[in-house]
């Protein structure tokens, strides 16, 4: 008997291990149990033990090497500590060789998950942190995500939404924290915490959250206190103050550099940081062209805040949009460490139901805002408590890329996705991945291009569906919204033209850049015409530069978007033979959604347009 539940054991054991459900991510090792390790016992020994498929590999630890930094040579890997070994050690096992140091000291997620477990723009259920139901197991869960993230190289993680509730600091999640934290922390990964700017009062029973008043400064120092007894390598906070309802030292008449500093003086002597987001809107800059707001909102404090304090910006200057030119406060905070903000999950580019890579995005932002300018790096995570962790099985393509770029921003968008393609679809064949089918790759390459086109071409903007963000609503307008929520606000559609004009005869964003941004985009002749209506308004009938006219480029970006998706479904089918059934089906069905969303987008904005370019509503 005893013998028959042991084989029953095994043969789930092989059915589940079999199962493409997504679940192992890119981590699709078998075990084989071959490899002599020596050196010191840790992650890397036990994991080159299970998966690696050499005889032998010895792991050295060599203190001249820089932290986190790898060197793989003759069947050795060499790094500072058991976290660089590690790094090594994930990178062997994807068959890398030579000599790696990261980019970056910070790697970090950020999660918008709420302590009720549900996720502002999440599109794969619910938390992994917070609330979650009693028939998983989250410390098994937390665990995987470790390791997928050391694998990738990330190295932080903001546990929850940046929307935060003060109940976050309360004793009773602090000691969750130190649960997740103690799981996190054998990965060499830190965690952090939003924290609401209002705390003292909500949590502390203070009158007010002034950050120049005494009882509040000692709050947070209390607060810091006990946070890092219980979670001695605490990271620090992140902050989003007076920007969407949000409180902030603005209440109180403070600058944001008061406010970040109070903060950073609380955590300072543990050795923490505060980075504190530039995402502010509708404050002292009300009513000023939105993506000026940064700017004009910042630009003062430059060089005023503490050295601890970090200025965490979105990679362009509105929210995330498929594309945008690069935010000027990277240009403008000269005095002011910064780290980007990318968005991992799919907020305003089809959510988890297209298959949008993301990496060209980041690539692209980076060819502007050089990665040294940067002291670190923030991704928006896509990742819930669905089985495949991120939605779509594509999606997991995008937290991968964002781990990689972290660590080496100069890799390239197809080394990524050829690297990525072959861990998680690839069979092993004689000890190597191999994937046969070369037009994924291009498929992935193409998808953010044909997103933009099928939604949102030559530089137009944010005209989703209100709040939700998925669909088109070019004609969105509300009155009792700020009007920087609107559509119409945005395309500024007209009998005349189309597009924001924000060169100097318009609101004048283009003067917030740095030469030679500042006069390319000024100019509706020099301006790149995927950003044209981003900076200009601009008439119908504008010869573009195929010699024919703006509307007629604009119909056809939507057509071009819309054959795109239709030939995304031809590779998808032709890849068939390659895929296994489980994720191969549930891509295809998502894929054909995505071909529907991308008609509609095209339908409802070209027929829109049309009343206005062909003359309709005159
Ligand atoms: C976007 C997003 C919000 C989020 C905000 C932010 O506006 O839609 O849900 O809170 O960005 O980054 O703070």
């Amino acid at each position: 008997m005893k013998r028959l539940v042991g084989l029953i054991v095994a043969f789930a054991c092989v059915l589940t291990s079999m199962a493409e459900d997504g679940s192992r991510l890119w981590l699709r090792y078998e075990r084989v149990n071959k490899a002599v390790v020596t050196g010191p016992d840790c992650i890397a020994a036990d994991e080159l033990r299970n998966y690696y498929r050499g005889e032998q590999v010895s792991l050295v630890i060599d203190q001249t090497m820089p932290e986190d930094a790898y060197r793989i040579e003759n069947q050795t890997i060499c790094a500072k500590d058991e976290r660089g070994l590690m790094y090594g050690a994930y990178a062997l096992l994807r068959g890398e060789t030579g000599y790696s140091a990261p980019q970056w000291k910070l790697r970090i997620l950020n999660h918008w998950d709420n302590l009720d477990g549900s996720i502002e723009r999440g599109y794969a259920g619910e938390s992994i942190f917070w609330n979650t139901p009693s028939t998983i197991s989250r410390s098994q869960l937390i665990k995987e995500y470790a390791r997928a993230n050391a694998s990738i190289g990330i190295n932080g993680t903001v546990l929850n939404n940046v929307n935060a509730s003060p109940k976050m600091l309360s004793a009773s999640y602090i000691q969750q924290v130190k649960e997740i934290a103690d799981i996190l922390r054998p990965y060499g990964i830190r965690v952090y915490l939003s924290v609401n700017f209002a705390s003292p009062m909500a949590l502390g029973g203070l009158k007010t959250a002034d950050p120049l008043d005494a009882k509040v400064t000692a709050w947070w120092r209390a607060k810091a206190k006990e946070i890092y007894k219980q979670i001695p390598d605490f990271g620090g906070f992140l902050v989003k103050a007076n920007s969407e309802g949000q409180p902030g030292p603005g209440d109180y008449h403070r600058t944001h550099a008061e406010g970040a500093n109070m903060l950073a003086d609380a955590v300072k002597p543990y050795g923490g940081i505060i980075m504190w987001r530039s995402f502010v809107y509708g404050a002292n800059h009300k009513g000023e062209d939105r993506v000026k707001q940064a700017v004009s909102e910042f630009v003062n404090d430059d060089g005023k805040f503490r050295d601890n304090v970090i200025l965490q910006s979105k990679n362009g200057p509105l929210d995330f949009q498929p594309r945008e030119p690069y935010a000027p406060i990277f240009d403008n905070m000269k005095r002011t460490p910064q780290m980007a903000e990318l968005q991992i999950t799919q907020e305003y580019l089809g959510q988890s139901r297209h298959l949008v890579y993301l990496a060209p995005i980041w690539q692209e932002f980076f060819g502007y805002v050089k990665p040294d300018r940067l002291v670190g790096i923030a991704g928006v995570a896509n990742i819930g408590l669905d089985k495949n962790w991120c939605g779509h099985h594509f999606s997991q393509a995008n937290w991968y890329a964002f781990g990689r770029l972290a660590w080496n921003p100069h890799l390239t968008s197809e080394e990524i996705a050829e690297e990525w393609l072959r861990v998680t679809f690839g069979r092993m064949e004689n000890g190597k991945w191999n994937m046969e089918n070369g037009e994924l790759l291009s498929l992935m390459m193409r998808s953010r291009e044909a997103c933009v086109d099928y939604m949102m071409p030559l530089g137009l903007h944010h005209i989703f569906k209100f709040d939700h963000h998925y669909g088109p609503e070019p004609d969105g307008f509300k009155a009792e919204y700020p009007l920087e929520w609107c559509p119409v606000y945005y395309h500024q559609a007209d009998s005349l033209g189309i597009g924001f004009d924000r060169s100097h005869t318009g609101t004048n964003a283009t003067a917030q850049y740095a030469e030679p941004y500042r006069s390319l985009y000024d100019d509706i002749k020099t301006c790149p015409e995927h950003y044209l209506l981003w900076f200009h308004h601009v008439p119908w009938t504008y010869r573009m530069r195929d010699g024919r006219t703006l509307w007629e480029n604009i119909q056809s970006h939507y057509d071009q978007g819309v054959t795109e998706v239709e030939d995304f479904l031809r590779i998808w089918q032709e890849a068939r033979p390659y895929i296994d059934e489980q994720r191969w089906k549930h891509t295809d069905e998502r894929l054909h959604h995505q071909l529907e969303n991308a008609r509609e987008w095209r339908q409802v904005c070209l027929d829109y347009f049309r009343s206005f370019a062909e003359g309709g509503l005159k």
